[in-house]
């Protein structure tokens, strides 16, 4: 049927073409969550020199715990929104103090740590943990508005809800961190807001946006 064609057209595309990254190289929670809390609101490209550099000064979580606030803010310069950095300090201490160093592995508790929202809580729970969870992030929101062809206005907190309730529905059993991180690779490299790509997208053929021509007009959205 047409969504599993989907999940396996993209599964194999994603493990064909997805970037050589440094956090993808050895996987664990904490790379995880420093990489998915760089990347918010910041171009993979730049986060590369400074992920290295972090995880060089603080290998695990209880090297970055035991730093002060000011090391762990200067190793962020030129990255910005710097509370990025404060909270996951604050989340990485309270994960030593009360889990014992283990990011935990429930949404609830994970959830609870400073900084992290639904999109990241979501991508740990699925790239670290292997677990059924939505990650919907813009990239993902863009793909999902251009393959059901959905005019629904992206700057709405409901329309992000909607998303995350069709990616339950088309996240498959196997391998839900693939296929989310699939999701978001083909929206950074195919499927781009400005000049998707869609001659060299693997799901154009179930993609309703360009069978009706209307790519370059989804997603919808209101507010800058
Ligand atoms: N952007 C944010 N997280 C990402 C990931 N895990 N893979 C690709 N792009 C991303």
């Amino acid at each position: 049927n047409r969504l599993h064609d989907i999940q396996e057209m993209l599964l194999q595309w994603y493990l064909e073409n997805q970037r050589d990254l440094p956090w993808r190289r050895h996987s664990n929670a904490y790379y995880t969550l420093v990489s998915e809390i760089m990347l918010q609101q910041t171009k993979v490209a730049t986060v590369i020199p400074y992920f290295e550099r972090f995880i060089k000064r603080f290998p695990t979580v209880y090297d970055l715990a035991d730093a002060s606030d000011d090391d762990v803010v200067k190793l962020w310069e030129g990255l910005g929104y710097y509370s990025r950095a404060r909270n996951l300090h604050a989340a990485i201490k309270e994960v030593v103090a009360t889990y014992d160093g283990v990011i935990p592995n429930e949404k609830e508790k994970i959830s609870k740590l400073k900084g992290i929202g639904p999109y990241t809580t979501g991508a740990v729970l699925s790239i670290a943990y292997k677990q059924k969870v939505p990650a919907v992030d813009g990239n993902v929101m863009r793909v999902f508005s251009r393959l059901f062809d959905m005019e629904d206005d992206i700057a709405k907190p409901a329309t992000r809800k909607k998303m995350e309730a069709i990616a339950e529905q088309i996240i498959p059993d196997r391998s839900p961190g693939d296929f989310n991180q699939a999701l978001m690779e083909l929206g950074a490299t195919v499927c781009t807001p400005k000049s998707p790509e869609c001659l060299f997208c693997p799901i154009r053929n179930f993609c309703k946006g360009y069978q009706a021509g209307r790519e370059h007009i989804l997603p919808i959205k209101t507010k800058a």
